[in-house]
């Protein structure tokens, strides 16, 4: 009978360490890239009932216009242009991917300007302004078809931009 009770509280006690030995971590997924949360940044989509070639003209003819704007690249659905000011002359990176929808005759442009400086999270709505200015400029905002969605995630503060539609 003591060996049995010996054998019983040895057997738990080898359970309770088994149980005690950790369960390996899963090792966490590497997070998306995202634009570092330190520089203000405005990302936001536009939809157009146009084609790409037209919407990525349009857009370079109002960049190559404006003078705060310089373009940095322009290859077939991709734009890389600085925005700056005498404020702040190394002024924010804008990014534009542009991709043909499903729907033919569509286009989507994904849009994104960032702060080079470290900046304050609540930018007074300057990078979604980089944006909404190219389309208010070239009036592509009243092409039909035209939509953009964006929300305060995305980009901190568009509601509050002085220069939006929202
Ligand atoms: C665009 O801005 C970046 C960052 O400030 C700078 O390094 C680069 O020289 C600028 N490019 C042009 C073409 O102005």
């Amino acid at each position: 009978m003591k060996t049995l009770l010996l054998a019983s509280a040895l057997f738990a006690g080898l359970f309770g360490s088994l149980a005690a030995v950790p369960v390996p971590e899963p090792t966490p997924a590497t997070p998306a890239p995202t634009p570092d949360p330190y520089h203000a940044f405005c990302e936001t989509m536009w939809l157009f009932g146009d084609p790409c070639t037209e919407i990525q003209t349009m857009l370079l003819t109002q960049i190559q216009a404006m003078t705060e704007y310089t373009l940095v690249l322009a290859v077939p659905l991709f734009v890389k242009a600085n925005h700056s000011y005498p404020e702040i002359p190394d002024g924010e990176t804008i990014i534009l991917n542009l991709s043909p929808t499903i729907l033919p005759g569509g286009c989507r442009v994904n849009a994104l300007s960032t702060s080079v400086r470290f900046t304050h999270l609540l930018d007074d709505g300057q990078n979604y302004c980089n944006l909404y200015n190219l389309l208010s400029a070239s009036g592509l905002n009243s092409e039909p078809g035209f939509m953009e969605i964006t929300n305060e995630w995305a980009c901190l503060g568009y509601k509050l931009a002085p220069c939006g539609s929202a």
